[in-house]
């Protein structure tokens, strides 16, 4: 095996890199994978944190869309920036599956469009490519009401688990993920979206 997921949201601060170093320390500490992470974004989270990676390679973009390595890695994630630049669509027509972190609100919402256009430009339906709801607030009509709005207007499917708000994930940069903190709700959210990663990616 060797899959390649890529995270794009075409809105800053949604939680793409959150999401992705979460999963990707999943993987590779849960799940005993062999993991890469790839860093598309010119403002390079991964990149400044490349000190912080323990058991993840950080490898160019280049290199993880030139072809997959099975030798090498299970799978890569490749993270990347709100704007739409020349690679985004490269990464989108490479990968195996693509991630759509959405906040459930409308202006959330808006961006949601711009991304489904540019799938739609680099894939065929049907999509491989799943909504994750994120930095959910429980006990939020608004928020409830924007996630059945976004449910019915995308042809996207939503993924059923969801990741809430958590101090946990703000502290995941630095501690190997949610994988290492007591927080065991942020621990459940990741792995139930990782497994349905996996279901969906088959
Ligand atoms: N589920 C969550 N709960 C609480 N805070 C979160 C959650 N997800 C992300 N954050 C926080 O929100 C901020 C933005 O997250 P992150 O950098 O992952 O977003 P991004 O989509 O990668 O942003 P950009 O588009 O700028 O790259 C960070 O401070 C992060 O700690
Ligand atoms: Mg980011």
């Amino acid at each position: 095996m060797s899959k390649t997921i890529s995270i794009i949201q075409q809105k800053g601060g949604v939680g793409k890199t959150t999401l992705a170093v979460n999963l990707a320390y999943y993987f590779a500490k849960q799940q005993n994978l062999r993991v890469a992470m790839a860093d598309a974004d010119p403002q390079g989270s991964l990149t400044v944190m490349k000190d912080f990676l323990t058991g993840i390679d950080l490898i160019s973009v280049e290199a993880a869309t030139a072809e997959r390595d099975p030798d090498r890695y299970d799978l890569t994630f490749i993270d990347t920036s709100p704007r739409n630049d020349v690679r985004l669509a490269q990464i989108i027509r490479f990968s195996d599956f693509i991630l759509l972190p959405v906040r459930p609100g409308y202006l959330d919402m808006m961006s949601m469009r711009d991304s489904e256009t540019i799938i739609a430009n680099n894939q065929k339906m049907p999509y491989r490519a799943a909504i994750v709801f994120t930095q959910v607030q429980h006990r939020n009509r608004v928020g409830e009401e924007a996630k059945e709005l976004i449910k019915e207007r995308f042809s996207i499917p939503a993924m059923e688990p969801s990741l809430g708000m958590r101090v946990a994930y703000q502290r995941s940069f630095y501690s190997e993920g949610v994988y290492n903190s007591d927080d065991l709700k942020a621990r459940e959210e990741i792995e139930s979206v990782a497994v349905e990663l996996f279901r969906m990616m088959q």
